[in-house]
């Protein structure tokens, strides 16, 4: 058994990343500039977007945090025209709004209003539906970090059967269009709340991709020898093994599936860190005006 070490893997990116800013400042272009919308005080969104902006800092791009504390002074109305001064500020190549928003405020709305030459999450439906038909795009990150970390481990993918686990939005349907397009070249089923059978579908995989929010639902006997299992999960369970009480649990019962696998993420430091990687590369290409001429 292999552990895919994504803590590893998105240091050594980040200091790809590094050099190809030292290498842009050299020859007298324009840092990368990042920045990002958040509304309200919860504790996991302060955390995450801390997470991002510090990840700016070490790779040497500028960032800028736009933090609205009090959630319920927060317009729709104001949201908007914050997201309309971000689309027609040249010096900011991309920038994101940390998902969840309060309820009064439409997350779909505020999606749709991001210009998608900006949108470095790939939230908006111009980037998803171009990367379903394999146009350039922004791809959302998990999703692209689980490419990432195939590409990184060469994880053969060509006519392996993939079950992916969930259908979400953000990770479930992207992975699943990605491990089935040129280049990856799996056969893709998507296991879903009213699938028949859950078990003996993923007795098939060759790769399993778990990203259904429902603790340790993977089994060992789910799981034939010699699979490769990605675990996005992270649900904070109660533990009395750590000091905060809380740890995080993947969507894997890591110690029955393990040792059955060629290959498996942990939860923590396997999906998690790529996540914010994926969020850089995209603002690097921002930058850089691949994917969307500037
Ligand atoms: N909330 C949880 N994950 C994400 C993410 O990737 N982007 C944004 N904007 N919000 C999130």
């Amino acid at each position: 058994m292999n552990l895919i070490d994504g803590k590893k893997i998105s240091e050594d990116i980040k200091l790809e990343i590094a050099s190809e800013v030292e290498k842009i400042k050299a020859s007298g272009g324009k840092v990368p500039h990042l920045a990002a919308i958040l509304v309200g005080n919860d504790g996991g969104s302060l955390t995450y977007v801390g997470h991002k902006v510090k990840s700016c800092e070490q790779v040497g791009f500028k960032s800028t945090l736009l933090h609205f504390e009090d959630a319920n002074a927060v317009t729709e109305d104001f949201l908007l025209s914050k997201i309309d001064e971000l689309n027609k500020n040249n010096d900011i190549d991309g920038f994101i709004v940390q998902l969840p928003l309060p309820k009064h405020i439409s997350d779909q709305k505020v999606i749709e209003a991001i210009d998608p030459k900006k949108d470095v999450d790939g939230f908006h439906p111009t980037n998803v539906g171009r990367m379903i038909i394999g146009l350039p795009a922004y791809v959302s990150a998990t999703p692209a970090g689980i490419i990432d970390l195939l590409d990184r481990y060469k994880i053969e993918t060509a006519g392996k059967n993939c079950v992916v686990i969930g259908r979400s939005n953000i990770v479930g349907r992207p992975v699943s269009v990605l491990m089935s397009q040129k280049g990856k070249d799996a056969t893709v089923t998507i296991v879903h709340s009213r699938t028949k059978n859950v078990k003996e579908i993923c007795l098939q995989a060759d790769i399993i991709i778990a990203a259904i929010g429902s603790p340790e639902f993977v089994k060992g006997d789910m799981v034939k020898n010699g699979a490769v299992v990605i675990d996005v999960g992270t649900t904070r369970v109660k533990s009395d093994q750590t000091k905060s009480g809380w740890k995080l649990t993947g969507d894997v019962n890591f110690d029955e599936v393990a040792p059955k696998c060629s290959f498996i993420t942990p939860v923590p430091g396997g999906v998690g860190p790529m996540t914010i990687v994926s969020l850089l590369k995209n603002t690097l290409l921002a930058a850089q005006g691949k994917i969307y001429k500037k």
